[in-house]
């Protein structure tokens, strides 16, 4: 288990699209899923998938509860997914501030489904289906999307909605 370094915005790494894992119950898979925990608790992220650490695998982990860095957010239970598949419940969207670990200091504000069914496996194999809506479905989103290349700042239509966590939340 290590703390491993996040790539950054700019990496093409981070713009390509992930390979499903196969097979599972590994332990490549373990030890890559505990990299992405220590990585994430030390860096006080919500979320991060596989890619962002440099390895190109449709892995996301993401949970949330007394995170500084998202002082207002429901609880989100900690979940490991494994070749994760989004849909979309309904037409109904939302625009809520995101941040990510690979584009540090900054925010932006971002439409997407207010509720989404999701599936996917747990490291050994058991399927987890849920559906979800509030800052779960956000996140679930925003790190599927880090599977296919895309990141955040992709997803706004106006570059005004993003800027400094420190400009846009100078009380925080
Ligand atoms: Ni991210």
């Amino acid at each position: 288990m290590a703390v491993k370094r996040v790539l950054k915005m700019g990496d093409p790494l981070l713009y390509c699209k992930a390979e499903p894992v196969e097979p599972l119950g590994t332990p490549e898979l373990d030890s890559l899923i505990a990299d992405m925990f220590d990585t994430m608790a030390a860096l006080n992220g919500a979320g991060l998938a596989a890619p962002q650490i440099g390895v190109s695998l449709r892995v996301v982990i993401f949970g949330l509860e007394g995170n500084p860095r998202y002082p207002d957010a429901e609880p989100v239970p900690k979940t490991v997914l494994v070749n994760p598949v989004v849909e979309p419940i309904g037409e109904e969207t939302e625009k809520g501030w995101e941040g990510c670990l690979s584009v540090p200091g900054l925010r932006g504000l971002v439409e997407r489904h207010a509720k989404v069914r999701y599936r996917g496996y747990e490291p050994h194999g058991n399927l987890i289906d849920r559906t979800v809506s509030g800052f779960h479905a956000r996140v679930i989103q925003h790190e599927c999307d880090h599977l296919d290349g895309i990141l955040f700042p992709m997803r706004l239509g106006d570059i005004r909605l993003m800027g400094f966590e420190e400009a846009l939340f100078p009380e925080l």
